[in-house]
């Protein structure tokens, strides 16, 4: 049987690195290649690639070239992953970040349109002006941000590549926020809790949170059914810090009174940019069958003692 193959552009990152354990720790079904720019962390399978580099020179890793080329594999797919992913690192060296987020996209979305490799661009609802309500996977994009500016020219690179050859197919997947108890917010709220202290969460910032594991099955089913499209993966709904703060608390079995709610957002300006957004999902239902994740299992993913 001919085999298929992964390729993982940038492991390191909470929602790659997530994706390249849940596909190591698998039935070994789809050979996985991962890439990094830590020299360091190459592990076997793992090849070296600097994304700026790539975006600026056009220079392409053989490693990866290579993979593209290989007709060994019957199905490739092409996880990209890798972003400067803070909007002050991408207001502040817009330059640089565009580097990564968009001409790197493009180069590497040529080469594996060429060989008929299917790719999968991680995206943002930050392609979206946060004021849209629950846009559907066709709306047209309307961001407000550096990040949310050049997520959306991603997308573009990525469909513009596919012009040309769009037997090998593409999937672009916006997420909205994704959470888990390795992020300093949570572990540091999570630990409070279990040591008996009372916290302190936002009831007026919201959000629409997602678990590690909800997006990495969600992503390599996208991958399975090789549809291609533009794809959403969101909570059911807006809710707030404390709302969540609150609900974590009871699911480790603790009085909701431990989290006390505070009122940020006019203390700490939060911008209209960065505002939350909540993505409609009635095309990705339809064409994949991957619906709204719902608030309870988010809760439960976080009070797991070793979550993934
Ligand atoms: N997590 C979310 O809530 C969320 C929400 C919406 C969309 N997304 C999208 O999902 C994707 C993954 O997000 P994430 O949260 O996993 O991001 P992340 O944790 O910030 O990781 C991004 C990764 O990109 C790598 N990277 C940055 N510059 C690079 C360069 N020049 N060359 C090679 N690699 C480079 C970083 O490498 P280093 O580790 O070496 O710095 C890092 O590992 C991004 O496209 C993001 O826009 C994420």
């Amino acid at each position: 049987m001919a085999q298929s193959s992964f390729l993982i552009v940038g492991v390191d990152g909470q929602i790659g690195d997530a994706l390249w354990r849940y596909l190591k720790d698998g039935d070994g079904t789809y050979v996985t290649y991962g890439t990094s720019r830590r020299r360091e962390h190459l592990a076997d399978e793992m090849w070296f690639a600097d994304l700026g580099v790539v975006g600026s020179s056009g220079a392409i890793p053989d490693a990866i070239a290579g993979w593209a080329r290989d007709a060994t594999f019957e199905r490739k797919v092409a996880f990209l992953a890798a972003a400067v992913t803070g909007f002050d690192r991408c207001e502040g060296d817009p330059s640089g970040s565009r580097a990564v987020n968009v001409d790197a996209v493009r180069v590497l979305s040529s080469l594996f349109a060429r060989h008929g490799v299917f790719t999968v661009l991680l995206s943002s609802s930050a392609v979206f002006d946060p004021h849209t309500a629950s846009p559907l996977e066709d709306a047209s994009p309307s961001p407000v941000s550096e990040y949310g500016r050049q997520k959306s020219q991603a997308e573009y690179m990525l469909l513009d590549a596919l012009r040309s050859s769009p037997a090998s197919g593409h999937a672009i997947v916006r997420l909205t926020k994704v959470v888990s108890a390795k992020q300093p917010l949570w572990s540091t709220w999570l630990n409070a809790l279990r040591e008996g202290q009372t916290i302190e969460a936002a009831e007026d910032l919201l959000l629409s949170p997602l678990s590690i594991r909800y997006v990495v099955e969600s992503l390599l089913e996208i991958a399975h059914v090789r549809r291609p499209g533009t794809y959403h993966l969101s909570g059911e709904s807006l809710t707030s810090y404390h709302e969540i703060a609150t609900q974590l608390a009871v699911g480790l079995g603790y009085a909701r009174s431990r989290v006390v709610p505070v009122r940020t957002s006019a203390r700490t300006g939060v911008p209209l940019a960065r505002a939350a957004a909540l993505l409609g999902m009635a095309g990705t239902l339809v064409d994949i069958g991957i619906a709204p994740q719902p608030l309870a299992n988010v809760i439960s993913a976080l009070c797991e003692p070793s979550p993934t």
